[in-house]
Formats: C-alpha cells, structure tokens, sequence
C-alpha cells in the first residue's frame, strides 16, 4: 500500500469504531490503539493499527511525537454568526432578571436579530469567521452553524448565505442550518409570519440548497406545538433534515414533535423529565445537550447520565451564540459534559465525535477508521483523557482537515 502521508508517534489513537450513533453503554466503547500510525490517501484514511505493523510506503511521514491522537470533534450546534453583543443582557440578570424575561420584554435574542439586520455581510464573515477559527482552534473539524437572527425571510436568507461565505473560506466542514428561532412580537402577526416561512422561505432554502436542516425554538416564549409543526411538515414536504431547540425552559412537548417527525436531533434537554428521556431512548433522534448554557445562565444541567442510562444516543456541541452560551471551545464543552451533565470521559468523546456526526446526519466522519476523512486532532499530551480533563487551556496541539494540517 501507498499513502501520501503517514502519520507515526501516536501514544494512543482512540476512536470509537463501525457506524454510528452509538448509544447507552455503547457510549463507553472506545477502540484505542497503542503506538499507532494512521495512513492517508487523498485526504481519506486508508489504514490504521500498530506502528509496528504497517508494512506500505508513504510520500511523507509526520512524527506525532508520541502524543495522543482523537477524532476531529464535531460541533452540532452553534450560532457563530452574529453582530452586536449581549453584554447588557448579562449585567441585568446578574442583578435579577431572567433569560426569559429579557426575551419577553423584546430584548434577549431580538435585540441581537436588531444588530445583526444592522450589519452587512462583509462585517457578519468578519465577527463570524474568528469564532469557528476559535472552535477549530479547540478543536472542532465539521461545525454546525444556525442562522435564527435574521427573522425576515430575506435577512434569513443573507444570514445563510453569510454562512457559505464563511463556509468557503474556512478549513472546517460548516453544516448549515435553517433556524426559525423567535415569533413576531405581536401575536396578530404569527399567523401572516408563518406562512411567510412555510411559502417562501423554506422552498427557497431547499431550492437553493442554503442549509440541510430546519430548527425550530419550541419554548413557552419563542413557538407553540401546533406552529412547529406547520415549519416541520413543510421543511419534510423539501426535503430539509429536522432538528429542534426544546425542553431548554419548560418541556412543551418539543421532544415528543421531534421524536414523531424523526428528528436529527432534539437539542437542550435542561427541562426534560423522564417521559422525555424514554422516548428519546426509544427513538432515533440524537438527545444533544449544551452543558455552556447550564453554566452561563444558571439553569440546570440536561440528564446526560439519565439519557445514557435509558439507553439514547447522546451529543455534546457548545451552542456558541452570546445569549445563552458564549463558550468558545468545543473541547472545554466536552469537558463540562463530564462534571455538569455525568458523562464518564469516554461518552464525552463519543458524544463529541460520532454520535455529533449522526445529529449532523454526517457518515464517515467523526470516527478514525478505514474510509473515513482524516480529521484529527494531535493533543499536547500522550494521554487522551487530557482531552475533557483540561480546563482554560487548549489541551490541542494540531488540528488536521482532510488529510491537511490547518493549525499546528
Ligand atoms: O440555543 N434558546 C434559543 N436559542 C439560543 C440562544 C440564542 C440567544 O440567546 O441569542 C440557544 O440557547
Ligand atoms: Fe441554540
């Protein structure tokens, strides 16, 4: 056999292995290799096993330097573009007030849906691109991106074609994502809105092929069961994978829709309770929880340990947005899923790469085996624990893309 590249060094490569989502105890199922090599052809991997054993040649051979390797994380869920900031937001409920309560009083995410109207898209790739290079930075390779603060069908539109701006210029794999995030303020202008999404802005999305999923915001202050479903039955009329922002306050019944529609995902997860967490075991739908929005506004954390324990399929993303979770690291994400969410360190990684994969609806990626992209990530140590046990600090050394080292 003949690679391109081969890389050589590895301490431990560690990988959850065959197709995914993994779910319940298979969550804790890792394959690690010791004194590994990975070979690459084409930005794809081609062999993988003991150092020792690999009997091919390669054009160029990269010492890893005996330091352990994991999957390239993927980051199912953020909001990385936007203009503005929720600074004010963040004093008043230190003083008192809630997330909610800003919402209701038409600040909170609409205050953000007002600035970023206010920018253009030279200033939106400008904010937006240094977050996912944060993100790739901590290491995140494939990055889910929402739009969801453009609210007019066309801002909506120039939000998701910002995304591809960014998308073109960066070395991550950028999943974008149709958000329908808040209702009109007056509620005589829900149903006029509505349409307005389902006629226009949803078959224009497919058509042009601007995102891959739609997202909805089932909340007591943002969409109703019955308006989630008018956005549902149309995005599944074009095609449009489904995924939701439920249970994140109050649990409405946003888990049960997704589950019925066969959701990607269902996303948060704070509010649910054990019906929630059996039906999602029983499902298809990935549960995804953002442990950066337990932290940042104090709510509790989503039943990651109750979920695994059902049995579901569970995925970490940071939900980096600035009202609810400015967390800029996707591995410090994973590292907060083990204290505040339960997850052992094994199921955080698995959360982080396979089973974010599958809530992106994402094959050969995510894992570190035969056929799959060469997406990984080089950490600083030879221990790969070191991964979700760091806090503050970048436990990644380099981050390769498709076979291409895009930071070292
Ligand atoms: O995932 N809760 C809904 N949407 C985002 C927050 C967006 C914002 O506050 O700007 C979330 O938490
Ligand atoms: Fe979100």
């Amino acid at each position: 056999m003949k690679a391109d590249t081969l890389i050589t060094g590895i301490s431990q490569l560690v990988t959850a292995s065959g197709n995914g989502p993994k779910r319940g105890k298979e969550m804790r199922e890792l394959k690690i290799i010791q004194r590994a090599a990975i070979a690459i052809v084409s930005g794809v991997i081609v062999w993988t096993g003991k150092e020792s054993e690999w009997k091919g040649e390669a054009e160029i051979v990269v010492d890893a330097g005996h330091r352990a390797v994991v999957p390239g994380l993927v980051d199912p869920h953020t909001h990385a573009v936007w203009a503005g900031d929720r600074l004010a937001d963040f004093e008043a409920r230190t003083s008192g007030l809630s997330y909610e309560e800003i919402l209701a009083a038409g600040g909170g995410i609409r205050s953000t849906i007002r600035a970023t109207a206010a920018a253009s898209q030279d200033e939106l790739v400008a904010l937006g691109k240094p977050r996912i290079d944060s993100l790739i930075a901590s290491g995140a390779t494939t990055i889910e991106v929402k739009s969801g603060y453009g609210f007019t069908p066309a801002a909506e539109l120039a939000m998701l074609e910002t995304i591809q701006v960014i998308s073109q210029i960066s070395p991550a794999r950028i999943v974008p994502t149709l958000l329908i995030h808040v209702p009109p303020v007056s509620a005589a202008n829900r149903p006029s809105y509505i349409s307005e999404v389902c006629e226009e802005l949803i078959p224009e999305v497919a058509r042009r092929k601007l995102a891959t999923a739609i997202d909805v915001f089932v909340e007591k202050e943002a969409w109703q069961i019955a308006e989630a479903e008018q956005f549902l039955e149309h995005a599944k009329r074009h095609h449009l994978a489904i995924k939701l922002h439920s249970d994140q306050f109050h649990s409405i019944g946003g888990v049960e829709l997704g589950v019925r529609f066969g959701a990607l995902s269902a996303d948060h997860l704070e509010a649910s309770g054990p019906d929630q967490i059996a039906e999602l075991a029983a499902s298809s739908t990935i549960a995804t929880i953002l442990p950066g929005v337990s932290i940042h506004l104090g709510i509790p954390a989503a039943p990651g340990r109750k979920l695994i324990d059902a049995g579901a399929a569970v995925a970490v993303g940071t939900d980096l947005n600035p009202g609810s979770s400015p967390l800029f690291s996707t591995s410090e994400a994973l590292a907060l899923s083990v204290r505040l969410n339960g997850l052992t360190a094994q199921e955080a990684l698995v959360a982080g790469t396979i089973n974010a994969a599958c809530a992106l609806g994402l094959k050969d990626i995510g894992r570190l085996e035969a056929s799959c992209s060469a997406d990984f990530l080089v950490l600083h140590g030879s221990d790969w624990r070191e991964l979700v046990y760091t806090l503050g600090r970048n436990a990644v050394r380099d981050v390769w893309i498709g076979g291409k080292r895009v930071q070292e």
